[in-house]
C-alpha cells in the first residue's frame, strides 16, 4: 500500500480531484495542483490534440512559474486518455502526455499494455479507472501501477459496488496504489477510504460545485438544489449505466424511469460537441453530457460553490482533526 514516490512530491493530502467531461479544465486544475491535490482533466475536454497542447503547456508553465515564485513544490497533475476504440485521438494525445511527461496518466474504458508501456518508460505512472473486479484483474495484470475503484453512488460512469466490498477484493491480488472512488466529499471521508484499505481518494462531484468548474452556472446551482435521492443511475443515455440529476434529464425530454439501454457506444461522439454533427445518435450522445447533468449521491453534501483553494483548506482542516 502506497502512493508512488513520483506523485508524493507536493501533494499534501491524499486525494486527486477526478477528471470530468466538460467540467474540468486547467483553471480546476492549477488551483487543485497550487493547494497540494492531483489536479486532472480529461483530455477530449478540448477538442483538439493541438488545444490539448495548449492546456498541457498552460498548466506545466503556470505551475513552474508558481512553483519559482513560491518556493513552494504543486502538486503533480494528470490527464485522463480514453482507451476506447471509438477515441480516434488516442494515439496523438497520447504523444503529447509523453511529449510533456504528464505525472500521472488515468486510463478509462480499455487497458492497452503499450500504453503502460510508453508511461512508465518516461517515468510516469497510469492508473486505471474500473467498476468490477474482472476489470480490475485485467488491469493489475497489464501491469498498471494504481486502480481507481469506482463505486456505487458515483459521478459519471459508476460502478455498483459496495466500496467496503470493492476495497476488500481488490487487495487480495493487488498491493500498489488502490484509489476509492465515490462520494467522498469531506476530509474526514479521505480519511475513511483509508481506514478502508485505500491509498488515496477520488473527488469529482465536490469539485464540480466549485468557481473553476467549467460548467454553467445553473448546472451548478442544480447541485446546490440536489440530494441523493435526485441522482438517476440508467444506461439510457450512455450505453454505460452512469449517474444523472432527475431534473436535468426531465428538462431535457427524457423520462427519468425508462431505464432501457442506449444501443451504441460511441466516445467519438463527445468531440461533436458544438460542432456539426454527423447523425442524429451523435446529436443525442453529445446532448447527453451538455445538456443532461451528471453527478454523484455525494451532490447533497454541497450547500456551497467555494473557490478550489478555499475548499481545499477546508477539507484539510476535516482531515486533520480524524486523523
Ligand atoms: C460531470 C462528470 C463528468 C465526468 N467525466 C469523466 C470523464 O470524462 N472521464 C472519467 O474517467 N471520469 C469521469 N467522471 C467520473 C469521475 O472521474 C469520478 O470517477 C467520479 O466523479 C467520482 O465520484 P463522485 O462524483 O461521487 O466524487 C465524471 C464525473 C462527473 C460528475
Amino acid at each position: 500500500m502506497a502512493i508512488p514516490e513520483q506523485l508524493q512530491q507536493g501533494l499534501s493530502l491524499p486525494a486527486i480531484a477526478a477528471p470530468m467531461f466538460l467540467a474540468s479544465g486547467p483553471q480546476l486544475v492549477i488551483e487543485c495542483c497550487k493547494s497540494g491535490v492531483l489536479g486532472t482533466f480529461p483530455a477530449l475536454n478540448q477538442r483538439t490534440s493541438e488545444g490539448f497542447e495548449e492546456w498541457l503547456n498552460e498548466i506545466t508553465t503556470t505551475l513552474a512559474d508558481y512553483e519559482e515564485a513560491t518556493g513552494t513544490k504543486a502538486a503533480p497533475y494528470g490527464v485522463n486518455l480514453v482507451a476506447h476504440k471509438s477515441n480516434q485521438r488516442l494515439e496523438a494525445d497520447l504523444a503529447l502526455c509523453i511529449k510533456y511527461k504528464v505525472p500521472l496518466i488515468i486510463t478509462s474504458l480499455g487497458v492497452v499494455p503499450s500504453l503502460i508501456e510508453q508511461v512508465q518508460a518516461y517515468g510516469g505512472k497510469v492508473f486505471h479507472d474500473v467498476t468490477t473486479i474482472k476489470f480490475a484483474q485485467k488491469a493489475a495484470s497489464a501491469g498498471v501501477d494504481g486502480l481507481i475503484l469506482v463505486c456505487a453512488g458515483a459521478g459519471g460512469h459508476a460502478g455498483d459496488i459496495n466500496p467496503f466490498a470493492f476495497v476488500n477484493e481488490a487487495r487480495q491480488f493487488f498491493d500498489k496504489t488502490i484509489v476509492l472512488s465515490g462520494c467522498i466529499s469531506r476530509g474526514n471521508d479521505i480519511a475513511a477510504a483509508q481506514i478502508m484499505g485505500a491509498d488515496m481518494a477520488y473527488m469529482g462531484t465536490r469539485f464540480l460545485g466549485t468557481q473553476e468548474s467549467m460548467v454553467r452556472n445553473d448546472y451548478k446551482m442544480m447541485l446546490v438544489d440536489s440530494a441523493a435521492k435526485d441522482i438517476v443511475y440508467t444506461p439510457a443515455i450512455s450505453g454505460v449505466p452512469a449517474s444523472f440529476i432527475r431534473q436535468s434529464l426531465v428538462d431535457a425530454g427524457y423520462d427519468p424511469n425508462d431505464k432501457t439501454p442506449k444501443a451504441t457506444i460511441d466516445f467519438g461522439d463527445e468531440l461533436d460537441i458544438d460542432q456539426k454533427v454527423s447523425s442524429e445518435t451523435s446529436k443525442q450522445e453529445a446532448k447527453a453530457w451538455r445538456d443532461i447533468w451528471s453527478a454523484g449521491q455525494g451532490v447533497g453534501d454541497i450547500q456551497d460553490l467555494p473557490i478550489v483553494a478555499d475548499l481545499i483548506k477546508q477539507i484539510k482542516l476535516e482531515y486533520k482533526s480524524v486523523c
